[in-house]
């Protein structure tokens, strides 16, 4: 048994765990991160890939912004489009100059496990059997076997940032934390294809045969998506079937389409709203997606990952620094206020892009007035855009020292 002590006990080497413990370093704040799989699986799983421009800035800040600058794709707008007709939405125009930038997530990744090699500070892969203890006492524990060893890591806090499906949620004693979910009747068939993008600027398409997205990774590599059921086997597509598919229903009437290209990887996902509140039991903190799911109509779940972690970072500094509790006190309620909000808005842009297999007529007349008002109205277009590119972070930078 090797037994060892940090200040913060990191589970999960996300974006939410890598950024803390960037965060932290660069406040002289000890961690160690403690990973289930591998760095290869890490790297290479395929999640989404839009930054805000609170992300894009806070990696800046955090001079962990090398790649995101070399290859990352600054939009500043984006297109809503729907019966058969494309509508710009001039994101930057509307707010003051703010953009998005298409960056996957995996390069986000990999640029965050490079700069915490970097560090020298502490970072296990392919930790097995992760436990977390003692949650109510001042040092809670993680546990974990790595390479032949058991290892009984003492922490001042624990940062559960180990995703939905993680083991720190579940850990927490039963009452505590108040669930509030909702289920959507479908999900996103994704494939990535060795296509040029035909569009500079991302397409949202709500069609008669339902949601379709078309996304991209580089200037080589479209990134598309196609609702269906949420349990589809992803077997039951043929790459022509998904190909037809996409094009019927993003092909618009001035006769732009995506281009086809060979598709190097394809999935289901199913789509859910989740909040796990209050987002901490004693000094074990949740923060990313150990704390709410959002779907990713909004392409808000890394953002809410960096502003979970801006804010515990402010918190852990104060603690530090100047023995300061009552920030973490407010931790979970500061982040839920702007969790709630992306809530809301990715939950909107969910309902009113999809077909639900319940809809009626109405619901579906009415779906496609929002978008017509949505895109006729300057009032409307400035509230989607001051969200798509992230209302503001809740905590400043130099809160954290940055
Ligand atoms: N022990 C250690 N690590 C674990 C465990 C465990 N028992 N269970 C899960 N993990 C790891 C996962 O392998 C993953 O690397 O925790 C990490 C959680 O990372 P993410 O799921 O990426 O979550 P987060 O860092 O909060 O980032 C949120 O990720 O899911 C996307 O779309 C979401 O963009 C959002 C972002
Ligand atoms: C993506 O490029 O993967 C992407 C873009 C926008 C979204 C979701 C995913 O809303």
């Amino acid at each position: 048994m090797s037994r060892h002590a940090t200040q913060v006990g990191i589970v999960g080497a996300g974006p939410a765990g890598l950024l803390l413990g960037h965060l932290l370093h660069l406040n002289g704040i000890d961690s160690v991160i403690v990973e289930n799989r591998s760095r290869e699986y890490v790297i290479d799983r395929v999640r989404a890939g839009v930054l805000e421009q609170g992300t894009v800035d806070l990696m800046q800040a955090m001079g962990v912004d090398a790649g995101l600058q070399r290859s990352g794709l600054r939009h500043d707008g984006l297109y809503i489009s729907f019966n058969g007709r494309r509508h710009r939405i001039d994101l930057a125009g509307l707010t003051g100059g703010k953009a998005i930038t298409v960056y996957g997530q995996n390069e986000v990744v990999r640029d965050l496990i490079d700069a915490r090699v970097g560090t020298g500070r502490p970072l296990y892969f392919d930790a097995k059997d992760v436990s977390v203890g003692d949650l109510d006492s001042t040092t809670p524990s993680v546990r974990f076997h790595h390479d032949g060893t058991d290892h009984d890591l003492r922490c001042d806090f624990i940062a559960a940032c180990d995703g939905f499906h993680g083991i720190c949620r579940p850990s927490i004693p039963d009452g505590v934390l108040t669930i509030y979910e909702r289920l959507y009747q479908f999900g996103w068939l994704g494939i990535l294809a060795e296509a040029p993008p035909s569009s500079d600027e991302l397409v949202y398409t709500l069609h008669e045969r339902g949601f379709a997205l078309f996304s991209m990774r580089s200037p080589t590599v479209t990134r598309l998506y196609l609702q269906v059921p949420p349990d589809e086997p992803i077997e039951h597509w043929s790459d022509e079937a998904i190909w037809n598919e996409m094009l019927r229903r993003m092909t618009t009437r001035d006769g732009w389409t995506p281009n086809i290209g060979r598709i190097i990887q394809k999935s289901v996902t199913p789509m859910r709203s989740f909040v796990a509140a209050p987002m901490r039991h004693g000094r074990l903190f949740l923060a990313g997606d150990a704390a709410h799911i959002v779907p990713p109509t909004g392409a808000k779940g890394l953002n809410l990952a960096a502003s979970d972690v801006l804010v515990l970072g402010r918190a852990l500094k104060a603690f530090y620094e100047r023995g300061r509790a009552d920030w973490l006190d407010e931790y979970s309620d500061v982040c839920l206020r702007r969790v709630w909000k992306a809530q809301r808005f990715s939950w909107w842009m969910t309902s009113t892009l999809h077909r639900s297999p319940d809809e009626t007529a109405f619901d579906h007349q009415r779906q496609i007035a929002d978008l017509d008002y949505l895109t006729s109205s300057h009032a409307a277009m400035t509230s989607l855009a001051e969200q798509y590119v992230g209302l503001p972070m809740e905590v400043s930078f130099e809160s954290v020292g940055l």
